[in-house]
């Protein structure tokens, strides 16, 4: 009878922790559990418990262990098979995670939520045509769920099949009329496709509506001023800046249409967004727009002495290494190892995905330069220094980590007269309004000068082309003076 009423009990702490930890509140299911693992022997709802619990405190190891623990108790449970592979995903363990939503599936077919997992796991494995099929599936069984419909769209997109992902996301906006992240969603990929027209329609649509935000005013934005409306496009700025007056990206992109006064450098929150979201596309778009820095800092590497003399020149420091595309422009050469430095996790890994960097860290470029004490005889900078203004603080800090002789190679984007002859920005440098900076050569020669740092090269080179022209730039190749004759 004793044991009957403690288990009662045990059951009724866990049915509570259950709903708190639904509600997200970790801190108010943690001495329920405690006082239920007193209760009640171990066993598979406390174990599930415990790692929800787990996961909610980031304490994922933890949770591991109490889900291994779990899943041997109670192999057949589909839930415990489901949070098992979320917390694989997020320990970058898809084969495991996929296994685990597999079984969940089979174990409780009509579970639209494990088929919905299996198929984001599919699409990470990079199989998105089979991912986009579970998706349908979980979509077709719920669809008022806006992640489904989402999730959907993005494997289709991953599956180069941009025409039905945005058929997908405005299917969402029927069914789901209320969900703003559809909307977007909807827009970034009209935006993608470069139908600006259709993605303000959709902007407009989600305003008559009522449903938009921040980010739909600022993405319409994005995409009037692409179709040349400027003024139109500073006024959806103007109404995402009072929407979300501390959203990064929205400052960004209002400071480069011109809207509010902008800094002299992207901020950190902007660029993960963008470069995050951007990651799984970066490289067929620039081959598409003829991207070009890779190829000419190739050439210009083959003039370095050592290199020309068949000798290694190495470590090299690859700022804002994105994808790798430099690494692997390089990889003939007798350069390395190479320590790529970038801010964006998702561009990160499609950097690891090549197996060509020694190291990567995730981290802000002037970190790395300011808070480190390695010497490089070779640093990189490929068009990233587009999204820095000044640049005082990056050379002075990239001559502290050269070792005498080392060479800074580099490209940036050159500031360019308006078509009235008058100089946009500073005169030295402007932020754009794509959100890149450009920079005079007579600034460039003066912030290589002043931190001490040799001009071997400034040459003009085009860094790629937009609507078929070349949108002009500069490669220099700097170097850090000797003082030693
Ligand atoms: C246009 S991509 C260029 C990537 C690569 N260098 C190439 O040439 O293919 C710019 C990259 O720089 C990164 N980035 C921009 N500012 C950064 C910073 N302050 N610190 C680290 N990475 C940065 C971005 O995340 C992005 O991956």
């Amino acid at each position: 009878m004793d044991l009957m009423q403690t288990t009662a009990d045990a059951d009724a702490l866990m049915r509570r922790a259950a709903i708190l930890l639904d509600a997200g509140r970790a801190g108010a299911a943690r001495p329920l559990l405690a006082a239920a693992r007193r209760l009640a022997p171990p066993g598979a709802g406390l174990a599930q418990l415990s790692a929800r619990l787990a996961l909610q405190d980031g304490t994922i190891e933890q949770a591991a262990g109490d889900l291994d623990e779990a899943v041997s108790l109670a192999p057949d449970n589909a839930e415990l098979r489901k949070i098992r592979a979320e917390l694989r995903q997020r320990l970058g363990d898809l084969e495991g995670a996929t296994r685990d939503a597999a079984e969940a599936v089979i174990l409780n077919p009509p579970d639209p939520v494990a088929k919905a997992l299996l198929g984001v796991l599919m699409q990470q494995l990079g199989r998105p045509q089979e991912g986009a099929a579970c998706l349908r599936e979980a979509v077709a069984m719920r669809p008022g769920e806006p992640s489904f419909h989402e999730a959907l769209a993005n494997a289709q997109s991953a599956a180069g099949d941009t025409d039905a992902a945005l058929a997908t996301l405005l299917g969402g906006i029927a069914a789901v009329p209320t969900a703003v992240e559809l909307r977007n969603a909807a827009v970034l990929q009209c935006i993608r496709r470069r139908d600006f027209a259709q993605a303000e329609q959709v902007c407009e649509a989600a305003r008559v509506a009522g449903i938009a935000d921040a980010c739909t005013f600022g993405l319409r934005g994005h995409a009037l001023s692409s179709l040349g409306r400027h003024i139109d496009a500073a006024d959806a700025y103007a109404a995402a800046l009072k929407l979300g007056p501390d959203d990064p990206y929205v400052r960004h992109l209002a400071a480069a249409s011109g809207y509010v006064a902008g800094s002299d450098r992207a901020p950190d929150d902007y660029l993960r967004t963008v470069f995050d979201g951007y990651a799984d596309r970066f490289e067929s778009h620039l081959v598409s727009l003829g991207y070009r820095v890779p190829g000419t800092m190739r050439k210009a590497l083959l003039a370095h002495p050592r290199v020309a003399a068949g000798k290694r020149v190495g470590p090299v420091l690859d700022l804002g290494c994105g994808t790798g595309l430099i690494a692997l422009a390089l990889s003939d050469l007798p350069l390395g190892p190479i320590t790529g430095v970038d801010l964006s996790g998702r561009m990160l890994a499609e950097a690891a995905a090549k197996g060509l960097y020694a190291e990567l860290r995730e981290t802000d470029l002037m970190t790395v330069l300011s808070e480190e004490s390695q010497r490089w005889p070779l640093i990189l900078a490929a068009d990233v220094l587009c999204y820095f203004g000044a640049l005082d603080a990056v050379f002075a800090a990239v001559h502290a980590r050269l070792e005498p002789g080392g060479w800074f190679v580099l490209s940036v984007e050159e500031l360019l007269p308006h078509h009235d002859g008058t100089v946009p920005g500073n005169g030295d440098w402007a932020l754009l309004r794509q959100g890149r900076y450009a920079h005079s050569r007579g600034y460039l020669t003066r912030m290589a000068a002043a931190a001490d740092l040799t001009i071997n090269r400034l040459d003009p080179e085009a860094v790629r082309y937009e609507a078929d022209t070349p949108v002009a730039g500069f490669l220099a190749v700097l170097e850090r003076t000797r003082h030693d004759g």
